[in-house]
């Protein structure tokens, strides 16, 4: 079973803590350990926004505020290669092709963002795709994927299930106002569409969820399942 874990950086590194690496990096080996091929995506988390807060009142353009991201999350990639044993490329992969490589090499790979003008959801959704992963899942600071901001509105309820169309949808709006931020980008949310990606979005806080979700469909997020696809039974695929 192919599988691409999106950490975010606000719960892989919402401050540098090793002991929160270490416990991420304990949940990839035992997935590997149970014959998962995985791919890990790495958001950049309170030190990027520091980094490119301060690169802000410099006067940093977009696109430079970009790159000092990407350098981030690709650090923070390094510092999970570091939490990681044997079995690991030791280098994040740059591209979806060293990614794909290292992987079917029997390599963890591990990886932060590629270009500008996204954020490390579309890189997941593309590495997702890449490597015609059977499950996608996103660890976020969210607990799913929710109709309404859960932040503004104390109506908002969440999605237990969708299919990727509907993802869209919902995501469309979220993205559409400033100041919501929607637990999977846009970007993503269309990648999963095209590519049709069974997709699990889940409280990531606590490293042992995302291992209970991949080995056992167990988790209390919202589960993104194509059209016409069964009821999720990925786990019992291994
Ligand atoms: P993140 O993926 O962590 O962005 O990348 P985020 O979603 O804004 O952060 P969290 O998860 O909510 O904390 C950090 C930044 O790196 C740049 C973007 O500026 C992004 O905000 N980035 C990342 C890119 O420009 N391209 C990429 O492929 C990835």
């Amino acid at each position: 079973m192919r599988v691409v874990l999106s950490l975010g950086g606000s719960v892989l590194a919402p401050e540098l803590d090793p002991d929160r690496v270490a416990r991420h990096a304990a949940v990839i080996e035992r997935l590997a350990g149970e014959g998962c091929s995985l791919g890990a995506v790495v958001g950049g988390g309170g030190v990027a926004r520091e980094y490119i807060g301060a690169a802000r009142q410099l006067g940093a353009n977009e696109v430079q505020l970009d790159q000092i991201g990407i350098d981030v999350t690709r650090i923070n990639a390094r510092l999970l290669v570091a939490a990681l044993g044997a079995g690991v490329d030791p280098t994040p992969a740059h591209d979806y092709d060293e990614a794909g490589d290292a992987i079917r090499r029997g390599d963890i790979s591990v990886m932060g963002g590629v270009m500008p003008g996204q954020t490390t959801d579309a890189v997941a959704a593309a590495l997702a795709e890449y490597i015609d992963a059977d499950l996608l899942v996103y660890a976020t600071n969210a607990d799913g994927i929710y109709d309404a901001d859960p932040n503004e509105s104390d109506d908002a309820v969440k999605f237990d299930e969708l299919t990727p169309t509907e993802l869209v949808e919902v995501i469309v709006p979220m993205s559409r106002d400033a100041g919501t931020s929607a637990p999977v980008d846009l970007v993503a949310a269309k990648l999963i569409e095209r590519a049709g990606m069974r997709t699990v979005v889940l409280d990531g806080s606590d490293p042992d969820a995302i291992e209970g979700a991949v080995l056992r469909g167990e988790h209390t997020g919202t589960d993104v399942v194509p059209e016409g696809g069964d009821r999720p039974t990925y786990w019992a695929q291994r």
